[in-house]
């Protein structure tokens, strides 16, 4: 067993995590992040694709991002209906961007820039427990890979752990403790090579469901379609898949190509009752799960950790607890106007398998009066390329 001591120690290797070790590091504070995964493993899982504006800047401050060097900027969406186009034209509407950058290139970005500025970073480090959350030396409690066990004790612990955190019971009292919502429908998500379908990403509601054309690079695509919570994922022909697609986006010639990989993504929202016990804190998905329409989620994880490392800046090298107080309440804003947008486009252009005629005809009311409105359109612009991030103690 080991023993050893560090000012913060954080538990998940992910955009916050590793983030968050980043923008402390710059404050003077050291810290310990710890991951049960592989390096391999996290550069490889394929996950969003979506940079607000504000996360962008945020990522220019890491040495070698590639963000906006690999990363394409994006001015606008097309939401598709009822056989038309209508373009959100987000610099005309709000004057911000978004950045189409996959969350594992920026995992990568983030690593080689820790490891290279000295971070302590342990893959293969399972947390089993978090103790004494309650006092000013949190306990962090686990094993290693090659089976060597590891306490660590701090003044601050982070859950950065995602959607299974170890670290929620801690601050919540339990490991399910929030608010929470499924949905009748997930979609089905395949990467191919292929060239670009559309300079934009095209979110299509058809009769046959819903669609979404977008991309990760010149010559590999990611699609998705509306399916059940429960689709084989191996039970389509790629003949099959591309035919669905096809259906789904009237009017787009799909440049079809191999299907590597495919895989059926759960809606699910989630914001945990707690956000914060003692000297732990939860963010990102620990924290809140958002269904991926919006593109909401890395986002809104980065977002977090904006708040929690100005409270701990704070509190870590001033001994005022005031922003950490405020942490929660002040990061809840945001999240639930995420909430609510990712809620909201999802409902926008899916529909339920049991829904009415009536649901059918008001949900085209709904997206008429989004596309045919300005004030409709920069509700839109403005939640998906971000809100600005929060300055102020109460932002
Ligand atoms: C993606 O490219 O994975 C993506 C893009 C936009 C979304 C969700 C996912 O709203």
């Amino acid at each position: 067993m080991t023993l050893e001591r560090t000012p913060v120690t954080i538990v998940g290797a992910g955009p916050a995590g590793l983030l968050l070790s980043h923008l402390l590091a710059e404050s003077g504070i050291e810290s310990i992040v710890l991951d049960l995964r592989s390096r391999d493993e996290i550069e490889q899982t394929i996950r969003a694709g979506i940079l607000e504006q504000g996360t962008v800047e945020l990522l220019d401050g890491i040495p070698g991002s590639r963000a906006r060097t690999v990363g394409h900027r994006h001015d606008g969406i097309e939401l598709r209906f009822a056989g038309e186009g209508h373009r959100i034209d987000f610099p005309g509407l709000v004057g911000r961007s978004v950045w189409l950058y996959p969350q594992h290139e920026v995992l990568k970005d983030l690593i080689a820039a820790r490891l290279a500025a000295g971070q302590d970073l342990r893959f293969g480090a399972t947390v089993e427990r978090v103790e004494d959350a309650g006092t000013t030396s949190p306990r962090v409690i686990g094993r290693h890979d090659d089976g060597t066990a590891f306490e660590i004790v701090s003044d601050f612990v982070v859950g950065a752990d995602g959607s299974r955190s170890v670290v929620r019971p801690t601050v919540t009292g339990s490991s399910t403790g929030g608010y929470f919502r499924e949905y009748p429908f997930a979609w089905f998500g395949i990467l191919c090579e292929a060239p670009p379908s559309s300079e934009e990403l095209i979110y299509s509601n058809s009769p046959e469901g819903f669609a979404l054309i977008s991309q990760r690079s010149e010559t590999v695509q990611r699609m998705y379609f509306q399916c059940d919570p429960d689709t084989d994922v191996d039970a389509m022909s790629e003949a099959d898949l591309w035919e669905t697609l096809q259906a789904r986006v009237p009017g787009t010639d799909l440049a079809e190509g191999p299907i590597f990989q495919r895989d059926v993504l759960r809606f699910r929202s989630f914001v945990a009752h707690e956000l914060r016990h003692g000297r732990a804190a939860l963010v990102g998905d620990a924290a809140h799960t958002v269904p991926p329409t919006g593109a909401k989620g890395m986002n809104l994880a980065i977002a977090d950790v904006v708040l929690l490392h100005r409270a701990l800046d704070a509190l870590l090298r001033h001994a005022d607890e005031r922003a950490l107080d405020a942490y929660a309440e002040t990061a809840l804003r945001r999240i639930w106007k995420a909430q609510h947008f990712s809620w909201w486009m999802t409902s926008l252009l899916h529909l339920s398998p049991e829904a009415s005629d009536f649901d059918r005809l008001r949900q085209l009311g709904e997206l008429r009066s989004v596309v045919e409105s300005e004030a409709g359109q920069r509700y839109l612009a403005e939640a998906y390329t971000g809100w600005p991030l929060e300055t102020g103690a109460h932002g």
